[in-house]
Formats: C-alpha cells, structure tokens, sequence
C-alpha cells in the first residue's frame, strides 16, 4: 500500500504518555518506554514511507505492578476501605463525574481508535457512544438493585436485609477489538460495585486510554483505581502471583485466561469474569432468503474484518442451496470497499502486523486441503491486509476448521444432515452464539431447542452480536466464564451479603435505632431515586 492522504480532522500528534496512575497519583516513569505505531503507513516528513509513529507508552514490569496491586488492596483495605463502605449514592456521584470527564474526550479517543486498531469511522463512534451509554445505563441499573435491597424480610422468625457487596480487588484486562467499550464493560461495574481494581489496556488501543487518565484521576479516591502500561506478562504475571487478586476480569483468549489463573496461590478466592474466544457458526437451511441470509453473514463474518469474538467464523450451507449461497455471497463479498478507517470504508487494514501472513497460512493449508477460494479478490494481499477469502469446501483437515481466525477468511462447510454442524458445535471447545437461518417453524422449533442447549444465544435470521448490552452476554465451554450484561456485569462483580438477627423486640429496637442514625451505608431502606 502506498502512503496515504490524510484528511487534516484526522491527523494525529504523537502522544509521549509516562503518566500511570497509582494509589491517586499521576505519576511519572522514569524507565523503558515502548513505541506504538499504526500499520498505517505515512510519510514521515523526510520521504520515508512507514507505519506511522504514534507516540509511546511506559514499558512497566514487576516492582510497579506488585505497588498498583498493593495500592488497590489499601483502598479496599479488607473491606473496610472508604470505597466498598461509601453509601451507592455517594459511590454512584463519583462514576457520574467520570462519565461527563470521560464524554469531554470523545474526539481524541475516537481519532486515536481509527489510527490505533483501524475501526472505520462510524463503528469508533459507535464504540464510543455506546460506551458511555453503558456507564449511564449501569447507573441506573445499579439503583435499581439497591433499591431491591432497601428492605427487610422476615422468615422463620429471622429477619433479615440482603444486599450485594463487592468481592475485593480486580484485575482489568481488555482486547484490542474493542479496547474503550469491551474494557469499560468490565471496569465500570466492577468499580460500582465498590470493587477496587488494576487496569492494563490492551497491547493495540492503548494511546485511547491516555486522554482519560485525568478523568479516572480527578473522579475517584485514591487507589480505586490504578492504571499501568506494559506487557500483560510483566504486569498481570506478577500481579496474580501475589494472591491479592479476588477477580480476574478478562477479554481475550483462553490461553491467557488459564495461564494468569495458574499463577494465583489460592484458586478458590478467585472468581473470574471472562469473555473468550468463539468459532460461531451459521447454519443456513434450504428454505432460507438466501438474499437475506447473505446480507447478515456478510455483516456477521465481516464487521471489523472479523475481529470480533462474537463474528461468524463457520457457515455451514445446505447442499441444495450452496451453489447459490456460494456464488452470491462471493459475488457480495468481492463489491466490499476497503480504506482508511476515516474513508468509512467495511473492510479496513488489520492493526496486528502478523495478521495478514497468518491468514495467508491458512488460505494456503485449506488449499492443499482441498478447499477452493471461491471469489475473485479472495486473499489478495497488500502490506496490511489480506483481502476476504471464501474458502470452500472446509473440512477437519484444516486448521481454518479448528482455529478462530478473527480476521478476514470464511471457511463454508456444506451440510445435507443436520447432525453435522450440531455434531460440529457440541464438540468443539467454544459455544458462544449461533445464527440459523430458515422459514419452517417445524424445522426451526426442534433445532432451536438443540442450539440453545448448545450455546448462550441462538439468532434467528440474524447475524451474532453482543448487543444490545442489556442482553445477557455470555458461553459455554471455552467461550466465557460469568455473563455480562449491564444487568448482569454488576451481579458478577458482587456477592449477596446480609445482615440477619432474630426476630426479638430488642433486635428490633437496635435495627430502627441503625436505621434512623444512618450509622451504617449497609443498612439502609433509602430508596434512591
Ligand atoms: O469481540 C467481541 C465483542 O463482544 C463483540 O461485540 O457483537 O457488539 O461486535 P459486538
């Protein structure tokens, strides 16, 4: 690819960040640094062309991670710490002032995810905005559930007034895909929640963070929050090892789930929220809109170049229709339009430098498998991208049938026995979410009584997605540990906790006595409004 114009609204200055944030202070690091860069490639004022520097950020390891775990435990400090204490009022103020901070960045932060992961244009607002809707939504979310709290209940003479409580401290680890709004859905409600917590960005989308550091700074007590920059090796290794860890919050892949699980001293304290990998298929059966079905698995195959663990990664075709589906969908997929993400363009530049290679590996060992690229542009490769390949037919022979390529390549698989992809899913490692495409509803019935004891969502004629967020979002096996949804997110990064006594006069006195003194922020009947 050759250099590109841009657009002066979407030129970048370097950012140099040496900022972390630990125990309430921006600190600034005196050690490594690493350079980010953007595979986008521009001149560099000198008639170099390149990937385009973007500044740099700390290379942290051990000694600050194991301060930024510490400092998280003070504040919590075994419960008994300023945050897990303050009154869900109180606690919900600070993560308002947050939000308007956060909504003050959106142009930097939306610029920064177009140069940092490519997003086009429209989907980095997107990820932004909804975002912030998500803080909003959890807010209100959460008084919802406090105000299911603000009672008594009286059983078998025991009186009794149950909340949910945080669970201690949390280490944060967000994916590059989504490296604001996958991140934040874990943050967020587990700061809420009176967690306290350790946050590292993702490797790529991690200059996106910076203009927020001040915000997270400015709106929270000290250590509630700590923000540090590095490898997950150097940071998330050391940090478990130490045993503080009471929640691991993690999107990204298995390996890493496993690996940072592992570490911990004392397993049963952990408690893990995650969001992992899938190889989501869709199932297209012979009395399909096959128009319609083509239109969703382009977006549900394609949306970001198939970076995102909830993309369709399999679509098994019926035999009756593949010619068909093969032929449209090809055709679909060769009219896609790729450019700079400011361009609005579907397809984009992949931001992992191996992306492309790694896609051409698996075009080549799917070839000599015995599948055929099936459009004209398939795996044609420029510096930074690997144009869509549509590989048929797939089988198990091929690493394209096992791996999660997120990225740009869709094997099809075709089918005239139902058995075979719901064989395919009940013994594969993922279950995340399916798309089933059909009219019958004496077909459809019994197979979405089979799906849905398969995986967590079954789509009907429509492609996978997480949203909208208040949807519970979750899978089995080596997909996800934990359900999130802005519902859902704040009971995972809780425990139902109560205050119970026996129903006696004098108890009764001592818990009006509690009510009307607010001694306590646990025990309280106000209804927030
Ligand atoms: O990477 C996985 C994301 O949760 C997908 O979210 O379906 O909204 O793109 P999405």
């Amino acid at each position: 690819m050759a250099g590109v114009n841009v657009p002066k609204e979407f030129s970048v200055k370097p950012i140099f960040n040496k900022q972390y944030l630990l125990d309430g202070e921006l600190k600034e690091w005196k050690g490594a640094t690493t350079d980010v860069y953007s595979v986008i490639k521009t001149e560099d004022g000198q008639n170099n062309l390149g990937p385009t520097f973007l500044g740099s950020i700390p290379d942290m390891g051990e000694k600050v991670a194991v301060e930024a775990i510490n400092a998280a435990n003070k504040a919590y400090n075994r419960g008994k710490g300023e945050w897990p204490t303050m009154s869900v009022s109180e606690r919900l103020k600070h993560m308002i002032q947050f939000v308007e901070k956060m909504k003050l960045h959106r142009e930097e932060i939306v610029k920064l995810l177009m140069w940092e992961i490519c997003k086009n244009k429209s989907d980095s607002y997107k990820e932004f905005d909804r975002t912030i809707e998500y803080i909003v939504d959890t807010i209100e979310a959460y008084k919802n559930l406090d105000r299911k709290g603000a009672k008594f209940e009286n059983q078998e003479g025991v009186l009794a007034h149950i909340r949910r409580g945080p669970l201690g401290v949390v280490l944060c680890l967000g994916p590059y895909n989504y490296p604001l709004n996958e991140t934040f859905c874990l943050l967020i409600p587990a700061l809420i929640m009176g967690n306290t917590a350790v946050f590292k960005p993702a490797k790529h989308g991690v200059l996106l963070i910076t203009p927020l550091l001040n915000a997270f700074q400015e709106s929270f007590p000290p250590g509630v929050v700590n923000i540090l920059f590095g490898r997950g090796r150097n940071i998330a290794a050391p940090i478990m090892k130490t045993g503080m860890v009471d929640v691991l919050a993690l999107i990204g892949h298995s390996s890493s789930a496993v690996s940072l699980q592992d570490l911990h001293p004392n397993k049963n304290r952990l408690r893990l929220v995650l969001g992992l990998e899938a190889k989501n298929p869709a199932i297209i059966l012979p009395d399909a809109d096959l128009t319609h079905a083509v239109k969703e698995c382009i977006s549900g195959t394609l949306s970001f170049n198939g970076q995102r663990c909830t993309a369709l990664k399999v679509l098994y075709v019926h035999e009756s229709i593949v010619n068909e589906f093969n032929e449209l969908f090809s055709r679909t997929v060769d009219q896609l339009t790729f450019g700079m993400p400011w361009e609005n363009t579907f397809l984009t530049p992949l931001p992992e430098t191996n992306k492309p290679q790694y896609i051409q590996d698996l075009i080549q060992d799917a070839l000599q498998n015995g599948a055929k690229i099936m459009n004209k542009k398939g795996g044609s490769l420029s510096d930074n991208y690997s144009f869509p390949a549509v590989m048929y037919p797939v089988n198990k022979k091929m690493r394209l049938f096992h791996e999660e390529q997120f990225g740009p390549i869709i094997p099809i698989i075709p089918f005239n026995d139902i058995e075979l992809p719901l064989n395919d899913m009940a013994t594969s490692d993922y279950g995340q979410q399916v798309s089933l495409f059909g009219q019958n509803e004496k077909h459809l019935g019994p197979l979405i009584d089979a799906l849905a004891n398969l995986v967590c969502r079954v789509n009907l004629n429509s492609s996978c997605q997480r949203g909208p967020d208040v949807y519970p979002f979750t899978g089995r096996k080596n997909s996800a540990v934990g359900t999130l949804s802005v519902y859902d997110a704040l009971r995972s990064f809780s425990i139902r906790t109560f205050v119970a006594t026996k129903d006696s006069s004098e108890n009764k006195e001592i818990l009006k006595n509690l009510l009307a003194s607010k001694s306590s922020n646990f025990i309280t009947t106000e209804y927030l409004l």
